[in-house]
C-alpha cells in the first residue's frame, strides 16, 4: 500500500520537444513517479508524445494541463521566453512547477515567478539537472576535503556545433537564442556554485547575423586572485570538460561534464585516479527525485537548489549580458 513516503506523484509536461523526451525517459526509471499528462500547442503532437511514453492524457493546450485535477507537478519544457508565463499559469492553478533552465529571461521575470510561488505557497524549482548529479556532489566533496589544496582556477567549456538556422531557438532572438543562455549557463552555474559571484567579469562575444552570441568567452576574477575561464559556442565542438585546479592537485570532469560523467583526480603532478560515480537512468531522474522528496515533505522549495540560488544565477547572466550588450524583448519591459 502506498504510504505518504512513496505516494505516487502525478507529473505533467508542457512542450513536446527534445528535452521533454529526455525528461519523460528519466521519469520512467522512478517507480513512484507517474507521467500522467502532456500538453502541446497541437493536440496531434500531444497525442503522438502520449502514445510514445504511455501517457494517459494528451492536452491540446497548455491551459488545459494547468487545470487538470489529476496532476501534482508540471515540468516546463518550452523555449526560454515562455518559462515565466508558463510557470505563472501553473502556479496560479496550484500546480507545483519544475521549470527548465534558464529559469526565465531575466531577473524581473524570475522575481515574478518566485513571488507567485510564495503567494500560492506552491513548490517551484529550476530544472538544473546537473546540480543533482552524483559527479557534482563528488566534486564538492573533493574540494571540501582539501585534497587538491586551495582551488585557484576553473576552466569550463561547452561548445556544440549546430547548423546555422535562423529560425531555430538556438539562433532566433525571439526564442531566446544565443549560447550563453542555452549552454554557457552550465559553466556559469558551476562557477557560481563553487565560488559565488565574481568581483570582475570580462566577456568577449562573437555576435552572429541574428544578433545573438554564437560564441562567448568569459573570465571571472575574484579579489583574492582566483580566476575562471569559461567558454560556450554553437560554432565549434569544444572538449565540454571542466578542469578545477588547486595548489596541490586538480580535478577533471570528463567530456559532457554537465551530464552523468566520470572524474579524474590528479594529486601532485602525475598520480591520476579515475572516479566513476554510479548513476541510474539518464540523469534527469535525479532532479525529479528531488522534486518528489520536497513535495512529500510539504516543502515549497528545494534546499539543494533553492530559489535564492536561481535568482543569483539569473542576476549573474543579466550582468554578463550587460557586458556584451545582449538585449532580449523581455528586457524592454524593464
Ligand atoms: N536540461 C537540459 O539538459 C536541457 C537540454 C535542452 C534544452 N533545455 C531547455 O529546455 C527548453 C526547451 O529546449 P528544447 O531543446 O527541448 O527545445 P525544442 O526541441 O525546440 O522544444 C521546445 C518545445 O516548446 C514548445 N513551444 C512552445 N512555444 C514554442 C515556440 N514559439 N517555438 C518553438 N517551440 C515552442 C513546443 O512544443 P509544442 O509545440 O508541443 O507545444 C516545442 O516542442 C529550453 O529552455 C532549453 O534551455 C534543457
Amino acid at each position: 500500500m502506498a504510504s505518504p513516503d512513496n505516494k505516487l506523484i502525478n507529473w505533467g509536461i508542457i512542450g513536446t520537444g527534445w528535452i521533454a523526451e529526455k525528461f519523460a525517459q528519466g521519469l520512467s526509471v522512478l517507480p513512484d513517479a507517474k507521467l500522467k499528462a502532456v500538453a502541446s500547442r497541437s493536440v496531434d503532437r500531444a497525442r503522438k508524445f502520449a502514445a510514445q511514453y504511455h501517457i494517459d492524457t494528451a492536452h491540446g493546450s497548455y491551459e488545459q494541463i494547468a487545470l487538470d485535477p489529476d496532476i501534482d507537478v508540471i515540468y516546463i519544457a518550452t523555449p526560454h521566453p515562455y518559462h515565466c508565463a508558463n510557470t505563472l499559469m501553473c502556479l496560479e492553478n496550484g500546480k507545483a512547477v519544475l521549470c527548465e533552465k534558464p529559469f526565465a529571461m531575466n531577473e524581473r521575470e524570475v522575481l515574478q515567478m518566485i513571488s507567485k510561488a510564495r503567494e500560492k505557497k506552491t513548490f517551484l524549482m529550476e530544472a538544473f539537472w546537473t546540480r543533482f548529479l552524483p559527479s557534482i556532489e563528488k566534486t564538492m566533496e573533493l574540494i571540501a576535503s582539501g585534497e587538491m589544496g586551495a582551488v585557484r582556477h576553473i576552466s569550463s567549456d561547452f561548445g556544440v556545433w549546430r547548423p546555422f538556422d535562423p529560425s531555430h531557438r538556438a539562433f532566433n532572438k525571439l526564442l531566446g537564442g544565443g549560447s550563453l543562455l542555452d549552454i554557457g549557463i552550465y559553466p556559469v552555474f558551476l562557477t557560481l556554485l563553487l565560488w559565488g559571484e565574481p568581483n570582475l567579469i570580462s566577456a568577449v562575444p562573437d555576435i552572429g547575423s541574428t544578433v545573438v552570441d554564437e560564441s562567448l568567452a568569459l573570465i571571472f576574477k575574484y579579489d583574492d586572485g582566483r580566476i575562471a575561464t569559461l567558454f560556450s559556442s554553437f560554432t565549434v565542438n569544444s572538449t565540454v570538460e571542466t578542469h578545477i585546479c588547486g595548489t596541490k592537485g586538480r580535478l577533471k570532469l570528463n567530456r559532457w561534464w554537465h551530464c552523468p560523467a566520470s572524474l579524474e583526480l590528479t594529486r601532485g603532478d602525475n598520480e591520476t585516479q579515475r572516479i566513476d560515480p554510479s548513476y541510474i537512468g539518464n540523469g534527469y531522474n535525479y532532479e525529479a527525485e528531488e522534486v518528489m522528496r520536497c513535495l512529500r515533505a510539504g516543502k515549497t522549495e528545494s534546499s539543494i537548489l533553492p530559489l535564492g540560488f536561481s535568482l543569483r544565477l539569473i542576476r549573474l547572466l543579466d550582468r554578463i549580458r550587460k557586458e556584451i550588450g545582449l538585449v532580449y524583448a523581455a528586457d524592454e519591459h524593464e
